[in-house]
């Protein structure tokens, strides 16, 4: 079975729009877990953009599915994810002024701030993923590392506008998948999954877990607005003929 993680950060990037209170991430996970998700993830960015400290702590106390907390490298953001002790941390690599994780983490010759990372996480019990473009050099050097999975950045494939260009990056998915398999290591997928192309992903062999939210959430919206704007006009029009 594939397990779904449904990453709610643009719940919270509509809410800082406006730095209210709403819509609330956390509502946005329990209505997700009713829908089916077996994991929700947030990214606590260092720039704080999105998911706030607040929300990591109130998750942690709702979430009943998988709690799959996504962080870079930064000894503080790491600290906060220690305190909170989710199932599971996915490692990223993080640049203040881009729009997404644009690209997976460099581990070849055992960056010191990744394996600090690892080893603070994993003494407390926490599975770590990290999260690496489908490049076997990386792969090979995060088995020598010893975590718990490797979650692969589809990312490329899901930019692909030309078919060529889209099984290209198709295939280096599928032998970067092969590749985690033979190392004994779970496999995990994400970035720019969509409802049109996360069908060839999540038929990839041992495929385990999927991360998607940005489409998850555009739609949401939009299958939601219709009833939003059907219950203000209710609300209007009640008022106004009292
Ligand atoms: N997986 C990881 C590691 C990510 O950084 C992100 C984006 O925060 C996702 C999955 C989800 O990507 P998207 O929002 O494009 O579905």
């Amino acid at each position: 079975m594939i397990e779904l993680g449904v990453n709610i950060d643009h719940i919270a990037t509509i809410r800082q729009a406006r730095r209210t209170n709403e819509p609330d991430p956390v509502a946005a996970a329990m209505l997700a877990q009713l829908g089916g998700a077996d994991g929700i993830t947030v990214h606590l960015r260092e720039d704080r953009r999105h998911i706030q400290d607040r929300d990591i702590r109130v998750l942690r106390e709702t979430v009943t599915v998988k709690y799959n907390f996504e962080l870079s490298c930064a000894a503080e953001i790491v600290s906060i994810a220690v305190d909170c002790k989710p199932q599971q941390a996915t490692l990223v690599p993080e640049r203040r002024e881009e729009v997404t994780t644009e690209g997976g983490l460099d581990v070849t010759n055992n960056p010191p701030r990744v394996v600090e990372a690892i080893e603070r996480l994993t003494a407390i019990g926490v599975d770590v993923c990290l999260f690496l473009d489908p490049d076997t050099q990386q792969i090979d050097a995060a088995a020598a590392l010893g975590v718990y999975a490797i979650e692969l950045h589809t990312g490329q494939y899901a930019l692909a506008t030309q078919k060529s260009e889209r099984d290209y990056q198709l295939k280096r998915l599928q032998e970067a998948s092969a590749a985690i398999v033979a190392h004994k290591m779970q496999l995990h997928a994400g970035h720019g999954l969509t409802y049109h192309n996360v069908g060839p992903i999540a038929a990839i062999p041992n495929m385990r877990e999927l991360n998607i939210g940005h489409s998850i959430i555009s739609r949401a919206v939009l299958v939601g607005m219709r009833d939003a704007v059907s219950e203000m006009k209710r609300l209007i029009t009640t008022a106004a003929t009292r």
